[in-house]
């Protein structure tokens, strides 16, 4: 599991149409945050349907070795009795994210403007990924950082003293990065400022005025423009975790692509800055609903109908809508797959820093399993065959991502022979029910070990 406990080799087949309703677990962003955010407050923030992935609990466990009071009440529901904003204490130990980038790199800024100092580490994926997207801007709080060569962790952060606000354009569109320079200008006096020029997932300004900060967002010539009030106290809350439409996208995927299928798949978040993926699976063709759409916690929600669409047809995916669909483009060249005609995805070099390089992994997996697919720097291809038209019958390699691994084990649901994946352990960091669910609706997928 996330690098830590030996490989999972699993397999899926075919299987017949998939039906029932999907309870998919709580969003992983929002769950970091919540906990975060929990830590940060003054007094008890209680949380439900928090997703029990190995990356939150990961994060949970580092705001424990914070000082804060983290306690698991049982069926996703948890509270955290925080320390308020620069009330953490040095940890006695290392931290270790294990496989999570999201963890450790808004870990990174809710310390930077501590004094204090802290040592993050994380699992061979983790620790290969760039931190110098984080690490530099908290420099100009004032903060300092030495990793290993390259700016990789294990590393080092040592808090600002005496912080300074910032103001600070996010080279790339991350909102790793854009929260990381949030949490560290919580414990800066004055402004922080931070602009994106594209949108990205905005539940850290979300939570952060729920929980009292003065935040503010405006769209300019420059991007979006995020102003923070520093040194705020914040209020505890109660939060709603919405279930994670990066999840939902494994029981949708499949459902479409599964002749014969309908799935229901509940209070999915719709957060706009989230739900790309949706977009451009309608615009294939899919049969794909909305239902009861509600605002819950601040996050609009609604229920996904998904059934089997014969008529699916590849697209040119709009560039802009990358960020808003990231975490989703590894779904999406299964069901890219199974359409007709290409499908064009442009935009999308944050792929190469993922969990793996998830253009390298999806393009080796997918040609081994007959499927054309041309790739570049920041583009790719996907030569679609067609229904029931995939020869599958290969070994893929997850390369300790998670939706590498769910991928392909979607992908194995629809090709001549099963598809297996070399292991499925790191999909507990994110979606630790995923066999019982898809077992639950049909699918054929097995451990092999
Ligand atoms: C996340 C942001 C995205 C996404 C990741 C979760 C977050 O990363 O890929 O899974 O919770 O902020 P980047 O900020 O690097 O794009």
């Amino acid at each position: 599991m996330s690098g830590h406990g030996s490989p999972i080799p699993m397999r899926s087949q075919k299987c017949g149409p998939l039906s029932g309703v999907a309870e998919v677990p709580g969003d992983k962003s929002i769950s970091h945050r919540a906990l975060i955010l929990g830590a940060m407050a003054v007094g008890e923030t209680r949380i439900t349907g928090l997703l029990e992935g190995q990356d939150v609990l990961d994060t949970g466990r580092a705001m424990r070795a914070f000082g804060a009071e983290v306690t698991d009440l049982g069926d996703g529901t948890w509270t955290v009795h925080g320390v308020g904003v620069g009330g953490f204490t040095e940890p006695d130990n290392v931290i270790d994210c294990g496989n999570s980038g999201t963890g450790v790199r808004l870990l990174m800024g809710a310390v930077a403007t501590t004094d204090m100092c802290v040592t993050f580490t994380g699992d061979a994926s983790l620790n290969g990924r760039p931190m110098a997207r984080v690490t530099d801007p908290l420099a100009l709080f004032g903060t300092q950082a030495v990793g290993r060569r390259g700016g990789l962790l294990p590393m080092t952060i040592v808090g600002a003293a005496d912080p300074v606000p910032v103001r600070y354009t996010v080279p790339m569109p991350s909102a790793q990065v854009k929260s990381a320079v949030l949490l560290a200008g919580l414990n800066a006096p004055g402004q922080t400022q931070v602009i994106e020029r594209e949108a990205t997932r905005d539940h850290t300004e979300r939570m952060l005025a729920g929980f009292g900060a003065e935040i503010t967002t405006q769209d300019t010539d420059e991007g979006r423009v995020i102003t923070l009030t520093g040194q705020p106290e914040l209020r505890p809350q109660t939060i709603a975790v919405p279930r994670d439409p990066s999840s939902a996208a494994f029981p949708v995927c499949a459902a479409l692509i599964t002749p014969g299928s309908d799935v229901l798949v509940p209070g999915i978040g719709l957060n706009p800055t989230r739900a790309g993926l949706f977009t451009a699976l309608r615009e294939m063709g899919a049969d794909l609903t909305y239902e009861n759409m509600r605002e819950e916690g601040g996050e609009p929600v609604a229920d996904l109908r998904a059934r089997f669409s014969a008529d699916l047809k590849g697209i040119e995916v709009d560039p802009a809508r990358a960020a808003s669909m990231i975490d989703e483009y590894p779904i999406l060249s299964i069901v890219a797959a199974c359409a007709t005609g290409q499908t064009v995805m442009r935009g999308v070099k944050e792929l190469r820093v993922k969990e793996s390089d998830r253009i390298a992994a999806m393009a080796t997996g997918l040609r081994a399993c007959g499927v054309t697919v041309e790739d570049g720097d920041d583009w790719w291809i996907v030569h679609g065959l067609g229904h029931g038209e995939i020869p599958g019958g290969a070994t893929c390699v997850s390369h300790l991502d998670h939706r590498i691994a769910m991928s392909f084990l979607v992908l194995g649901m629809v090709t001549h022979a099963p598809v297996a994946v070399d292991d499925g352990g790191p999909i507990a960091t994110s979606f630790p029910v995923f066999e019982s669910l898809m077992a639950g609706l049909g699918a054929d997928i097995s451990r092999t070990a």
